[in-house]
């Protein structure tokens, strides 16, 4: 059942899994802390304990298939109980079946049942940071919502943002109901 609180995608999730028994557990404590307003860009002081979400990114980053870009993407994305699944971008002969390494990841965390999320890191081989793709941002918000995009390349975190920040004005299903 919706809550007069419940203004974005996953909110629903993440309220009846903080009335849980996880809302004095660690796990509960790191998604409370990953909601609190960020100072953007702060990570590059070092305020942020992004290393182990992108040190998994760079490690599936090895496993992409990317014969034909020759750009090769890793993300990793964490659920609220802080258990990471990764994914790769995966090219295949027809281009456009394509599918980025965001998407990989989430769909492999969907179908594994998780469903709260808090962060996701995103690496690739550039210098300025690798975003996702418009694709990737619908999907990541309407199974994600608000969660925090942790932007790095292989030197380490370029920049931090909120969801909300990459797709502004949203459609989802809120606008179905
Ligand atoms: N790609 C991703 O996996 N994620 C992004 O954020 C941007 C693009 C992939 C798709 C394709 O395999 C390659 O990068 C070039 O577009």
């Amino acid at each position: 059942m919706a809550g007069s609180d419940d203004k974005w995608p996953g909110d629903r999730r993440r309220r009846e899994r903080r009335t849980g028994a996880e809302r004095r557990s660690g796990a509960d404590r790191r998604n409370e802390a990953a909601w609190k307003p960020v100072a953007l860009d702060a990570a590059a002081e070092g305020g942020f304990d992004d290393a182990a979400l992108v040190a998994a990114a760079v490690d599936a980053r090895e496993h992409a298939r990317a014969r034909f870009s020759g750009f090769k993407v890793g993300a990793a994305l964490e659920t609220d109980a802080g258990l990471v699944i990764t994914g790769c971008n995966v090219e295949n002969a027809t281009y456009g079946l394509t599918m980025c390494a965001e998407r990989v990841a989430l769909y492999k965390a969907l179908s594994e049942g998780r469903d709260v999320f808090t962060r996701i890191a995103v690496v690739a081989d550039t210098g300025d940071p690798t975003p996702p793709c418009g694709s990737c941002r619908q999907l990541l918000w309407e199974y994600c919502g608000d969660i925090e995009v942790v932007l790095a390349n292989l030197d380490g975190v370029k920049r931090r943002l909120r969801l909300s920040e990459l797709l502004p004005l949203p459609f989802d299903a809120r606008l179905l109901e």
